[in-house]
């Protein structure tokens, strides 16, 4: 039941501690950066063209994709986290402004100079980015392993972000030790780690950080009931497991091959299983409202199961170009909708609650506050939706036909992009129109 009059249809704002809430500079910063870095990889897309796409290994490939999964992903899980360990945890960062401004000044010049040296190959930019990534996910993961600590809670949540920030660790970790193989003449690539980096980044960073958030956000946003206890308790310790399970068959002799299906079973068994309840769980729930943010849920669900299968087709050597069907189906069609659908949830909110404090310290106790659907449009949002729909199929088909469509799908995603950063700016814009008429 909502209490509040937001208009967002039911959350109970009472039960989170919306007065640890930190400034709104904090989260938007990052969110508001996020965008520009996709549509940044589009543009390398589209000068590039299909060449990026003729291989994984193609250096614009790989700028494109850090752009998206640190420029984008990152970028937003990155400043939500550090919004919602206040709000869900009671345990809010440290000095937010000044931790905030660090974490996101090095992590946007580490991304921009990690993706200018992919796409130049100069050895100087990979050691420039190395300090200035290492330096910035450092921090952050410090900050959080601490809030996580002093928390002391033992609720699914926190221990799923805690399994999260590991990965990230391991991620990061070999990620750095990947562009030390650009970057220093005297270390060799060692390609043998490229897998284990993405795997690491992809099913356990944004993955497990994705189903500890859902276990608050699903029920409470989208008015389903909760996961089954014993889903929430084992699901992301059983997929951590699989991961090391993976990594350890990756890097020991071939004979320990059953390792790799023990891992990937375990993984695949895992983040279907996680799609297939949340995908049930929003079918019988008890208010159906059509909502923009649980249209981009299923349509990243429906792509987490897709990339599963064809993780495992590929696995048989059944597919084309599975490796690019599969790093398009995760990283576009799963993560960045997710995480597109969670910032229709928090901006909104964010921007309303911050207006609501506002008035209210200048003591506008009448003054009319716009509700949530007010300061994002729906109809709006709908047509951002539609579009990152529409880029999804045609980016799949890129990688399949790359002559023919890497531009027009390059163009769909500058366009998908470039639409929700109006969005988000528009919905900053009525903010600062409300708050100068107070
Ligand atoms: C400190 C941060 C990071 C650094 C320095 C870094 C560096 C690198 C480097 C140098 C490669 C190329 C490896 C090769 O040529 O074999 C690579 C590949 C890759 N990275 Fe990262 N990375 C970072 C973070 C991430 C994160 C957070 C993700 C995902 C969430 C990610 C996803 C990927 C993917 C998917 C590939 C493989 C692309 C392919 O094989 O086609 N990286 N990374």
């Amino acid at each position: 039941m909502c209490y509040c009059k937001c208009g967002h249809g039911g959350m109970n704002a009472t039960a989170l501690s919306l007065e640890q809430t930190p400034p709104l500079s904090v989260p938007l910063r990052f969110f508001l950066t996020a965008p520009l870095f996709v549509m940044a990889a589009a543009g390398v897309l589209l000068w590039y063209g299909p060449v990026a796409l003729s291989s994984r290994w193609m250096s614009p490939l790989l700028a494109v994709t850090h752009l998206v999964t640190l420029g984008f992903l990152a970028m937003i899980m990155v400043g939500a986290v550090q919004q919602l360990l206040p709000i869900l945890m009671a345990s809010p960062v440290p000095r937010p402004r000044l931790t905030s401004t660090m974490i996101h000044l090095l992590l946007t010049t580490g991304t921009l100079l990690l993706g200018a040296g992919m796409l130049t190959g100069r050895p100087g930019l990979f050691i420039v980015a190395m300090v200035t990534l290492g330096l910035g996910l450092l921090i952050f993961i410090a900050v959080v392993a601490y809030c996580l600590v002093r928390a002391r809670s033992s609720h699914a949540t926190v221990s799923a972000m805690a399994l999260a920030i590991i990965s990230l660790l391991v991620t990061a970790g070999i990620g750095l030790v990947l562009a030390g193989g650009y970057g220093l003449a005297s270390l060799q690539l060692p390609r043998y780690l490229t897998d284990l980096h993405l795997i690491w980044g992809m099913l356990g960073w944004v993955g497990l950080l994705v189903i500890g958030v859902a276990y608050q956000v699903v029920p409470m946003f989208q008015l389903t009931s909760n996961y089954p206890a014993v889903v929430m308790r084992w699901l992301p310790r059983l997929l951590f497991a699989a991961l090391l399970l993976w990594s350890a068959a990756l890097l020991l002799p071939d004979s320990y091959y059953w390792l790799v299906l023990l891992g990937g079973g375990g993984l695949g068994a895992g983040y279907i299983g996680f799609a297939m309840i949340t995908l049930l769980l929003q079918q019988r729930r008890r208010r159906r409202v059509s909502d923009v943010s649980t249209d981009f849920w299923r349509l990243a669900l429906v792509s987490l199961l897709l990339a599963m299968l064809v993780w495992g087709a590929d696995g048989f050597s059944l597919l084309q170009q599975g490796e690019l069907l599969l790093g398009i189906l995760l990283i576009m069609g799963f993560a960045m909708s997710v995480v597109s659908g969670m910032l229709y949830k928090i901006v909104p909110f964010l921007l309303w609650l911050h207006l609501n404090n506002h008035l209210q310290v200048a003591g506008r106790w009448g003054a009319k506050i716009p509700n949530m659907k007010q300061i994002l449009p729906q109809q709006r949002s709908r047509w951002q939706f539609w579009s990152q729909l529409a880029a999804l199929p045609m980016m799949l088909a890129a990688a399949q036909w790359p002559e023919l469509l890497t531009r027009p799908a390059a163009v769909c995603l500058l366009f998908a992009f470039a639409l929700l950063w109006w969005n988000l700016l528009d919905g900053v814009r009525t903010y600062l129109r409300y708050v100068r008429s107070a």
